[in-house]
């Protein structure tokens, strides 16, 4: 499995890749904003937070696990995902709309990482997260001919597969440990947690995931696909790691 100082030295030379050609004009119609403007504003708010309790739960498993490299890591993930936030938000910036300053979507997932206040509960609300980043990043893409959306969107795309492997191989060092009855109450609660989320995000951004060609059913195929590789990663044998990371 690969170790903390792998995921530090990914994370470090990724961030310093630079995938969007900000020379571009944006060239986005009236009908597509009216269509995604919404989701994009709520998903910039969403790539933005500062990942204050995240860290302090990061330092504790650094310091118990003796893995500084660890702590590392996810600092730079969290940077990762500010790195997104800058480049919606100086994309909305530049189509002259309003940022969001608050939404409830966004005050839900914050409140929901910090209810039971440990890296196993961050870490499947993160993943869950992760998933319908790539399938609302995805429509983003597909809902718009402008270049430098697409470019920004893409950018996303190949920074979020990573996550979803690094957060995948957290939750499985806390898996790992549980009882059998104590899986199975995990799972039960993932799969809880997992199927009341997706309903949330249709509910809330149906229409530029729509613009972007992917209807109820579709998402839901999508979001149910990739979660089960999350299950079934959490279950396949302890010599199989190498291949488990290939999961997203
Ligand atoms: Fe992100
Ligand atoms: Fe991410």
């Amino acid at each position: 499995m690969p170790s903390s100082t792998f995921w530090k030295s990914h994370f470090e030379t990724n961030l310093a890749k630079q995938r969007i050609d900000w020379s571009l004009l944006p060239n986005i119609t009236k009908a597509e904003i009216e269509a995604i403007s919404y989701s994009l504003k709520v998903w910039q708010l969403g790539e933005t937070s500062d990942g204050k309790t995240l860290t302090a739960l990061c330092e504790k498993h650094a310091l118990k696990t003796n893995d500084p490299d660890f702590l590392i890591s996810m600092q730079l993930f969290i940077k990762e995902e500010q790195k997104h936030g800058a480049n919606l938000g100086q994309y909305i910036d530049l189509i002259g709309l309003p940022r969001l300053r608050k939404n409830w979507g966004d005050t839900f997932f914050r409140f929901l990482r910090h209810l039971n206040n440990n890296l196993e509960s961050f870490t499947i609300v993160v993943i869950v997260a992760e998933y319908a980043a790539q399938v609302f990043y995805q429509a983003l893409h597909d809902a718009t001919n402008c270049d430098l959306l697409k470019s920004i969107c893409i950018d996303i795309l190949k920074d979020e597969a990573h996550h979803i492997k690094f957060q995948n191989q957290r939750l499985l060092t806390f898996f790992k440990e549980k009882s059998v009855y104590a899986k199975a109450f995990a799972v039960t609660w993932y799969c809880l947690f997992f199927f009341g989320t997706i309903h949330a995000i249709w509910l809330d951004h149906n229409k530029a995931l729509k613009a972007g060609g992917i209807n109820k059913r579709e998402f839901f195929r999508m979001m149910y696909q990739k979660f089960f590789k999350t299950i079934s990663f959490l279950h396949k044998k302890e010599e199989s790691f190498q291949t488990r990371l290939e999961v997203a």
